[in-house]
């Protein structure tokens, strides 16, 4: 079975991303601008968010983090955005996600100009990518796909399984694998039937935010499956799938840790430059 590590495609994103960072040397163009807005005190929100300042340093980029508290109301928010929205040095804005239970995600992401939506969370970003059209797709879900890219993995006419229709990941991973000419099944919480679908799956993707809620066998004997899942038990941080006993049955795997997790940040990073050079060259 072929491990399907992230670090080594980030490094290639990461690198892309340096080569375009020579045409804002050589036009004097201010470097690309993230801004993270993050309400309240979530500990892993912190921790994705320090990565996250951690990756701009390493580019150059400039990264401003606006701290709101975790009483922040939906008018502080909404002001703090509109206000990023005015701002010319701003290029592309992050509303860090979960947010306090008090706020609408939703509403709130909706507030982010669509030229400055990192995460491709708008409306008007979801819409440009079910149309084909996208800009910049959910981090999450367009670094998949370059790991898709950069292993090979050929998914045109292949059937493949999407479980999870969250609209960070599950949807636009749905809308991405169309655009690569997959057969797409998208599979959720009110599908009854999820183990017989996957069983005819080619390539199976894994984001229901449950550890270790599929074993290998419930995939077909060869398939790929790409895990989304991460979560931190007292025993270590495992994926949605249980990978024991997957050596023998899968063609291949993502691990957890080190599978899709580095190609978020990385996918920022590109998504953020995506936006950048569009404010500077249109
Ligand atoms: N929380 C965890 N992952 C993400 C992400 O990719 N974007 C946002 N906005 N919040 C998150």
């Amino acid at each position: 079975m072929i491990e399907l590590k992230g670090k080594p495609v980030a490094d290639s994103v990461f690198t892309e991303i340096t080569n375009q960072l020579t045409l804002f040397t050589e036009k004097k163009w201010a470097m690309p601008h993230l801004v993270v807005v993050l309400v309240g005190e979530n500990p892993a929100s912190e921790v994705y968010v320090s990565h996250k300042e951690k990756a701009c340093q390493k580019l150059n980029f400039k990264s401003t983090l606006v701290k709101l508290p975790e009483t922040a109301t939906e008018s502080d928010v909404r002001q703090t955005l509109e206000k990023l929205n005015q701002d010319q040095s701003v290029d592309a804005v992050l509303l860090q996600l979960p947010l306090p239970a008090h706020l609408d995600s939703k509403k709130l992401t909706e507030v982010i100009y669509p030229n400055k939506d990192a995460d491709g969370l708008t409306q008007a970003s979801l819409g440009a990518l079910m149309a084909g059209q996208q800009k910049v797709a959910s981090c999450t879900s367009a670094g998949i796909i370059k790991m898709l890219e950069f292993y090979n993995i050929n998914v045109v006419n292949k059937k493949v399984v999407v479980v999870g229709r969250s609209l960070i990941v599950g949807l636009p991973l749905f809308h991405l694998l169309l655009q690569k000419n997959a057969t797409v099944t998208l599979c959720h919480s009110k599908t009854e039937n999820i183990k017989q679908v996957l069983q005819d799956a080619d390539v199976a993707f894994v984001a229901i935010g449950k550890p270790n809620f599929f074993k290998a066998t419930d995939f077909k004997k060869g398939a790929t499956v790409i895990d989304v899942g991460i979560h931190r038990l007292p025993e270590g941080l495992c994926g949605d799938v249980n990978p024991e006993s997957a050596a023998g049955h899968l063609s291949a795997m993502t691990p957890v840790p080190g599978g899709v997790g580095p190609m978020t940040i990385a996918m920022l990073m590109k998504n953020t430059m995506t936006l950048a050079l569009e404010n500077r060259i249109g």
